[in-house]
């Protein structure tokens, strides 16, 4: 098992009012009262709840982040919310090119590098989302496409301001779909995105610090499976991240993986 964090993330997509967010929020922070050995968790609720979920979570150890921010710093953007507005809620992590925003709003691999940079320059922990199409995967196109959304993410970036960098493979396929990838085959391609990131920085081991995480209809019963996998080092959740009961669970199997990296040690 390394020594990479064990990462496990909420995205909330465009759901909750203000009041559900807090209370949702609140209670992921009872559920994990009293555990020491937790992964890192982040809630990533929409833009109107940041303020809620911060103080909701309160001094626990639960970090908050945006789901898509405007790369630019302020200005004439209609309907688009800044880095330095996402950090002054107090939120530390940002989701950056998930599919959905790809798909629906545009975003390329060229926005998604901007936003990248950005969000290092701003100290936001950025989470890059990376994942192919049914019809790529089918055409055997997997590896290529994620490695060539991987390569245009980290453009111009060198190691030392990419150091907190966290990717999420999450095929578009198994996303919302109930599909799951396959345990092992998840793993082979975060152990890809790894090897891509070793070779775009020159035969260095630099991809081997990489948190990478699996998204795409995790849930508690298939987080075991997952985090036994030594390249995948946490999920990204959507719709099982929307009620504790069902978030609670999958936090239990990064902290389970959690343990077994401590007395690995
Ligand atoms: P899902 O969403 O868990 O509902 O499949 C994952 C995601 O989009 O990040």
């Amino acid at each position: 098992m390394s020594s990479r964090k064990t990462i496990i993330a909420g995205n909330w997509k465009m759901h909750k009012t203000r009041a559900e967010a807090a209370e949702l929020a609140k209670a992921i922070v009872d559920g994990i009262k009293g555990q020491h050995e937790l992964p890192e968790i982040v809630l990533c609720p929409p833009f109107t709840c940041l303020v809620d979920v911060k103080a909701a979570v309160g001094s626990a150890r639960i970090a908050v982040g945006a789901q898509n921010m405007e790369h630019r710093d302020s200005g004439a953007f209609t309907g688009e919310i800044s880095p330095s507005m996402i950090k002054d809620v107090g939120a530390t992590y940002i989701v950056i090119g998930h599919s959905e925003r790809r798909q629906y709003y545009g975003e390329t691999n060229s926005t998604v590098n901007l936003k990248l940079k950005s969000a290092l320059h701003h100290k936001l922990i950025p989470i890059v989302c990376v994942g192919e199409s049914l019809d790529e995967r089918e055409a055997d196109l997997t590896d290529s496409v994620v490695s060539r959304q991987v390569g245009a993410a980290l453009a111009d970036l060198s190691k030392d301001e990419l150091a907190p960098l966290v990717v999420a493979y999450e095929p578009i396929w198994a996303i919302g779909t109930g599909k799951i990838c396959d345990s092992k085959e998840a793993n082979r391609v975060a152990a890809m995105i790894r090897s891509t990131i070793n070779e775009l920085y020159h035969g260095t081991s630099f991809g081997d610090t990489v948190p990478v995480l699996y998204g795409g209809s995790v849930k508690a019963s298939t987080i075991e499976e997952q985090m036994k996998q030594p390249d995948i080092d946490g999920a990204l959740v959507g719709g099982a991240s929307l009620k504790a009961e069902e978030f609670l669970p999958i936090i239990a199997g990064g902290a389970k993986r959690v343990q077994l990296a401590t007395s690995n040690k």
